[in-house]
């Protein structure tokens, strides 16, 4: 495993910005992600786990180890028992089942990746090879390591709905472990890995379960319509899902590999249904999604929308003109740019709703 000096990141984060890296190096085993931290540790340097790097905006360069995690073998099983992961049990909350897959069930199918693959041929992969219920998450960008982080979700569906187990190494300690389902504390765009625990632990593989009957989920409003106006039957396949999501993600989302971004820039909130009932008396048109019983969940990208940012420019960075959440990067700008622009959002939307917007992407 080589480990490089000054190394552009430019092409290794999706908003393209050209900071570099004391020390990189791209591992593609465990093996090589031991290797990586050994060196670490005797070199005293920090470290930076970066997966497809589209969740991440560098302002600055990064005097660090960059460790991308390039493990990208891909099993798309039967449904053995095989195909699951055989290390140890992370023992946060020591239970006495299983792995949390139906081994057994000749319906499901067991598909394990390394932290490497990317998401999207992932998807692709286990659709067109008779696995169904990662349709809804087609062509987000990024690699499957970090999909289980921010529990990635669209369109109806969150990665929690099919995940099993997420296979980690301990970075201090080179320890390796399996964490699963319930351990993973998955809530919306949240996982115990943004826990101050969590960030311990790097991410090696996902174990997911998917299903062998073509039964799509077609709820989430915008994927209802444009499946009336496409679909050949009133029971889509998968397929046609898949297909229907890339067609209404490539309509509103800039890709990266033309644009910089990192996808919604912003969570949605989620108010009290108080604050629902004071901003719905000065903005009826304002949408508001179920959460829980004492929270709604509100669009950020209407608020942002509403107070009139769609489609700003700021010299190189801005708001994207089709889809307010994200924010993009036309080149030779920076991640401070962003940064800057993200906080007079903020500032603004506070302002406006009082309303507190959270920030996906890691500003580094
Ligand atoms: N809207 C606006 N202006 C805009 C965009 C949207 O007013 O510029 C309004 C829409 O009219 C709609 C509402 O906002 O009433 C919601 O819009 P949309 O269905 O496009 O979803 P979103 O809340 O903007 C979320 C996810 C996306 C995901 C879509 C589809 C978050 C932070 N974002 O966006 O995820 O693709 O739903 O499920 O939850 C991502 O994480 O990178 C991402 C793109």
């Amino acid at each position: 495993m080589h480990i490089s000096e000054n190394v552009s990141l430019r092409q290794y984060n999706s908003f393209g910005f050209d900071v570099q890296a004391e020390y990189f190096c791209s591992a593609t085993s465990i093996e090589q992600v031991r290797e990586a931290l050994e060196w670490r540790r005797r070199n005293n340097k920090a470290l930076l786990v970066l997966g497809g790097g589209s969740n991440t905006v560098f302002t600055r360069n990064v005097s660090a180890l960059v460790l991308q995690i390039a493990i990208d073998d891909l099993t798309i099983g039967s449904n053995s028992a095989e195909n699951l992961p055989t290390e140890k049990l992370v023992s946060k909350h020591p239970t006495t089942d299983n792995m949390g897959s139906n081994a057994e069930n000749p319906s499901t199918t067991v598909v394990t990746a390394g932290a490497g693959c990317n998401w999207h041929e992932l998807v692709e992969k286990t659709v067109f090879s008779g696995s169904y219920g990662l349709e809804n998450l087609a062509l987000i960008p990024g690699n499957a390591g970090a999909a289980p982080i921010q529990n990635i979700g669209a369109y109806g569906k969150e990665l929690c709905d099919n995940l099993v187990s997420v296979s980690v190494l301990h970075q201090h300690t080179g320890e390796t472990a399996v964490l699963r389902h319930q351990e993973c504390e998955f809530a919306y765009r949240h996982s115990f890995f943004k826990t101050t625990a969590g960030r311990d632990w790097i991410v090696t593989g996902i174990t997911l379960e998917l299903s062998r009957d073509d039964k799509p989920v077609v709820t989430y409003q915008a994927l209802v319509d444009a499946m009336a106006d496409t679909a050949e039957s009133t029971e889509p396949t998968a397929e046609e899902v898949f297909n229907q999501v890339c067609s209404l993600r490539r309509s509103k989302l800039p890709d990266p590999n033309i644009i910089g971004n990192a996808g919604s820039f912003f969570k949605n909130p989620l108010v009290t249904c108080q604050q629902v009932d004071t901003l719905l008396a000065q903005y009826p048109n304002l949408p508001v999604y179920p959460h829980s019983s004492d929270y709604r969940k509100l669009p950020a990208a209407w608020l942002i929308d509403q107070a009139g940012w769609k489609g700003y420019r700021c010299g190189p960075v801005g708001v994207h003109d089709q889809q307010a959440l994200v924010l993009v990067h036309f080149g030779a700008g920076n991640g401070q740019q962003i940064a800057t622009l993200a906080d007079e959002i903020c500032l603004d939307i506070k302002s406006r709703f009082n309303i507190d917007l959270e920030r996906e992407p890691q500003i580094y």
